[in-house]
């Protein structure tokens, strides 16, 4: 949620530590801060505001020394004040420390802490760890960290210095990711890779419960009380390049822009798998185990939950196994019968989301195999998930999904395409139909973003509603449900999705001339259906904006009653048409806020990875 960042090594830190930053302002974006070890003290610098006022100060005034950690912070507790921002020190101001995750037995601690005599200076949960490694027994700056670990409770993730041992990081990852970034320059410390990746390729992953303590010349990780042997490094697959605005305005439209490609790149990496068993053996299935299941659970949040309903149409429709989709959050805490013959589906872009990684926890007590789909090399959920499906979309920067949901969706079609074909449940020409279909995605979104200017047009009709509705049947109502969130998300307009027929239940209330509704209308089964529903908004005055097949131009009917229509090309298979008919809404969503003036990749409130419950 937070992000860290922290440099030991023969360069000055103030300017890798803000570089570091900036590339992490995505986790959180309210309040930013350095601590850098300098002649025996700490020099602390932070401020409320993004990160690019902190670098202006310290342009002004600047710091000095060669070792030091950073923070931009998503507030959890406490409000987003200077004072509140990280790094957090003790009484003495000889330790330092940047924190992201939840420490839950704070208040306690706090109010024991205080009564020994301690004196804390903000409302933050992160304070209380400063003051127990102040008191804490021990020689070194570890020793004292590891005392401390035993008495918190919560997930975390910590780097620390401290004025006695000026070049040393000591971090500790308990539930937040934390990784190590190697150089020949010095290490480096963050919660992901994109901070670090300008300057290393080289990274190792933190796993709970270790304490790694860094110095320029390399790291030591401990567990319990002894020291581990040194970890093979992973190679981050994507370049520096990749987290580079490279000509646009904003990541949000390069991440939509980029879906072709992170398309192609998806199904290129199942597809090298040659045969449908080394991809199930990727995912740590035997074809035997893929025909045995008799369920399919999907567990996710956000966006990722709504690729995982478009998921339950096409996996029961491909595989003929039944599928019901979690809330990850809902899911960790609802009565649950134990789960033999089901496969837990957990899909995460990130590959951090607390409330994913914990569903994903209870499904393996429960018994269930679990496939994690994400994004994210390396990450928790694929970690700890029993085998996983990595998608090719690269780093995804802009806070809200783009290019990660339209991969969870080709992740899910070859799942679906791999799973029906071991079961017998799809014809071998209907599998190569739509094998065939899938190999055309990448150009038909492609030719989907044509559709920018117009709808860069229309956004200018649509930008200032009291709200907006978006409906959909079918495979296109879980679409509607997200093209309904990106435009919350990033332009704080109101906007609900529902299944189109549902809406006379209740939504139509809201129809007016000053509530656009969103049909989302490709050429499916459902399709006379929902013409019959765009009449029932027409009606009643609505509004009326049609994302449409780009066949469909002729069609009079759809002429008639629709405001506007965006034609965009629709694969043939109805189950593939989710892909290019979510492309117009996350552009709309995008103009739509750019128009209000919203800062669409770091939108209020929000931050990428949700790593607390
Ligand atoms: C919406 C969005 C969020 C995430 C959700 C899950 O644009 O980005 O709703 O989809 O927080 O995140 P991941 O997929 O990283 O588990």
């Amino acid at each position: 949620m937070c992000g860290i960042v922290g440099y030991t090594g023969r360069r000055e830190a103030p300017p890798i530590l803000l570089e570091g930053l900036q590339r992490l302002v995505y986790r959180g974006y309210d309040s930013a801060g350095l601590a850098v070890s300098s002649n025996g003290t700490l020099a602390i610098r932070k401020m409320a505001g993004p990160v690019e006022d902190l670098s202006q100060d310290i342009l002004q005034t600047p710091l000095r020394g060669v070792a030091g950690i950073g923070h931009t912070r998503w507030a959890t507790h406490g409000a987003p004040t200077t004072l509140n921002a990280h790094p957090h020190t003790d009484c003495s101001g000889r330790i330092a420390l940047v924190h992201n995750g939840i420490i839950e037995n704070a208040d306690r601690l706090r109010a024991e802490l205080s009564a020994s005599g301690h004196t804390f200076r903000t409302d933050t949960d992160t304070e209380v760890l400063a003051h127990l490694i102040e008191d804490a027994p021990g020689e070194c700056l570890e020793d004292r960290v590891r005392a401390v670990i035993g008495r918190v409770k919560g997930s975390y993730g910590i780097a620390v210095v401290g004025t006695a041992e000026p070049g040393k990081i000591v971090a500790v990852r308990q539930g937040s990711p934390v990784l190590l970034g190697l150089s020949e320059g010095g290490t480096f410390v963050a919660s992901d890779a994109a901070a670090v990746r300008s300057h290393t390729d080289e990274v190792v992953y933190l796993l709970d419960g270790d304490l790694a303590v860094i110095t320029a010349d390399g790291y030591q990780i401990r567990r319990g009380n002894g020291t581990i042997p040194l970890r093979r490094p992973t190679r981050v697959a994507w370049s520096a390049d990749a987290v580079e605005l490279a000509g646009f305005e904003r990541y949000m439209l390069k991440e939509i822009f980029e879906q072709p490609d992170a398309i192609r790149r998806t199904i290129a990496s199942w597809s090298a798998r040659n045969e449908s068993e080394d991809a199930l053996a990727q995912c740590n299935l035997t074809p035997l185990e893929c025909r045995t299941f008799e369920r399919i659970q999907i567990v996710a949040c956000g966006t990722s939950w709504h690729a995982g309903l478009i998921g339950r149409y096409i996996l029961e429709e491909m595989t003929g196994i039944p599928v019901q989709v979690e809330y990850a959050s809902e899911y960790r805490y609802k009565c649950q019968l134990p789960l033999p013959g089901t496969l837990t589906l957990a899909i995460s872009q990130s590959g951090e989301t607390a409330d994913t990684l914990e569903a994903l926890r209870r499904a393996q007590s429960e018994g269930s195999h679990v496939l994690g789909i994400v994004n994210t090399v390396g990450s928790t959920i694929a970690r700890e998930s029993d085998g996983v499906m990595y998608l090719a979309a690269g780093p995804e920067i802009g806070v809200a999904s783009t290019k990660a949901f339209t991969s969870q969706l080709v992740a899910l079609l070859l799942l679906g395409l791999t799973f029906g074909e071991a079961r017998g449940a799809l014809a071998p020409p209907r599998a190569r139909e739509l094998e065939g279909e899938l190999r055309k995605l990448p150009e038909l979104v492609r030719r989907s973003l044509e559709v920018d200017r117009e709808i860069k047009e229309l956004a200018k009709i649509v930008s200032n509603p009291r709200g907006f509705l978006y409906l959909g049947r079918g495979v296109s109502f879980p679409v509607a449900l997200e093209g309904a969130l990106k435009l919350k998300e990033v332009s704080y307009l109101h906007a609900e999705g529902y299944p189109a027929a549902e809406m006379k239940h209740g939504p139509i209330a809201l129809v007016d001339d000053d509530t656009p509704v969103v049909f989302v209308a490709p050429r499916d089964g459902l399709y006379r259906k929902v013409l019959a529903n765009i009449q029932e908004v027409k009606a009643r005055g609505g509004r009326i904006i049609a994302i449409c097949a780009e066949e469909d131009e002729e069609e009079m009917e759809l002429a008639r009653l629709a405001d506007h229509r965006v034609h965009v090309p629709c694969p043939s298979d109805p189950l593939l048409t989710p892909v290019t008919t979510v492309v117009p809404l996350q552009l709309l969503a995008y103009h739509v806020a750019m128009l209000r003036g919203c800062n669409v990749d770091r939108p209020r409130n929000l931050a990428k990875s949700v790593t607390v419950e």
